[in-house]
């Protein structure tokens, strides 16, 4: 009798088995929430393009082969945003906020970089960050942290992060590792940054916080960000922080200590600004992975995770875009013409 239950036991246990790697689609599923905004990223939703130019230093030349890295200017479009769902849930009161670029995007040599303003994460795998999801989701975030000790130098960050009035005066960090290639075929890890030129005012606590007064307006930092660049280019530093010995390139929970060195690979200058719908950000997957020759990644399991993740997410909201496309075309021709 004892067997057969042990035997049961393991079935069930087998059945309930939270070890296996969480999918792509799992991921997107539980981002995308209940109520689908059909042809939008299902993260990171509320967004909009801007494009500009790379000015490389040549600082980073000695370390990765990459076109990008060479001394010259080089074009890139990119995406602002703020994490969540919703396309007009207002930015302002989001959590994070990110900046995506696709560098050198007409070659073969691009390279796509997502950055958020945390510079590390709370958890270091693709498993933990989906409970973490699910915490977010039941309310349940405190206890999850309290489960995990490594959250500690992500909690510390946001004890002290004021957000800005600016997109153009936050910092957008890497956060995960890569790896830097050059012409002998030396390796360096590396994390980078984009570091503001402007200088920052931090937010009145009122307009992040205040569920009470007026709603926010959905796009302030959109707004403030379109009149901004009609005064001039919004610039901001592409640092390089470089691993020693000591650094771990899987563990993205973990900061550098500040004193690793650093180099100043180049100067992101944006002149444009364009709302993302009908514009070239749209349609773009800033996945992580596609990456010119000079540039590798860690084995930081999360990376392989926002690949898929990105993928996933990038067929639905393509599909939909496609769809909606074709019943317009449908309805224009006249429904029942054949
Ligand atoms: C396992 C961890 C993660 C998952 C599953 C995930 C998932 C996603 C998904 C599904 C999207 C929408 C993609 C699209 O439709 O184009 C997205 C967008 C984005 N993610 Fe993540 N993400 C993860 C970690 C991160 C990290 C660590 C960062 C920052 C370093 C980050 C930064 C961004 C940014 C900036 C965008 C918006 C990109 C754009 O403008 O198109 N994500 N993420």
């Amino acid at each position: 009798m004892a067997i057969i239950a042990a035997i049961i036991a393991a079935f069930v246990y087998a059945a309930s088995d939270k070890r296996q790697p969480v999918s792509a689609q799992d991921f997107v599923n539980l981002q995308q929430g209940d109520v689908i905004q059909q042809g939008f990223r299902r993260a990171h939703a509320n967004g909009f393009c801007v494009s500009g130019e790379f000015i490389a230093s040549g600082a980073l030349a000695e370390y990765s082969s990459a076109t990008v890295f060479q001394t010259g200017r080089h074009p890139f479009i990119g995406r602002f945003s703020v994490a969540g769902n919703n396309p007009t849930a207002p930015d302002v009161k989001a959590p994070v906020r990110s900046l995506a670029l696709t560098l050198l995007p007409d070659s073969a040599a691009q390279w796509r970089t997502a950055m958020n303003t945390p510079p590390v994460l709370p958890v270091g795998t693709p498993e933990k960050f989906y409970q973490q999801l699910q915490a977010i989701k039941n309310n349940t975030i405190a206890e999850f942290f309290a489960a995990h000790p490594e959250s500690a130098a992500f909690l510390q960050w946001r004890a002290s992060y004021q957000p800005t009035q600016s997109y153009a005066t936050e910092q957008y960090h890497s956060i995960n590792a890569f790896y830097l290639i050059n012409n002998a075929g030396q390796q360096q890890a590396v994390r980078w940054a984009a570091v503001p030129s402007a200088a920052s005012e931090t937010l009145s606590s009122d307009s992040q916080h205040d569920s009470q007064q007026e709603p926010a307006v959905t796009d302030s930092l959109q707004q403030e960000l379109f009149t901004r660049l009609a005064q001039g280019p919004v610039t901001f530093d592409l640092v390089f922080t470089l691993a020693t010995a000591n650094d771990n390139a899987s563990d993205a929970t973990v900061l550098w200590p500040a004193t690793n060195p650093q180099r100043i690979a180049g100067q992101l200058v944006i002149t444009a600004a364009n709302e993302q719908k009908g514009h070239q950000c749209d349609a773009l997957n800033f996945d992580p992975l596609v990456l010119p020759a000079g540039i590798q990644p860690s084995e930081d399991p999360i990376l392989r995770a926002r690949a898929a993740a990105y993928a996933e997410s990038h067929r639905r909201r393509a599909r939909e875009v496609l769809l909606e496309s074709l019943t317009g075309n449908n309805s224009a021709k006249g429904a029942g013409d054949e």
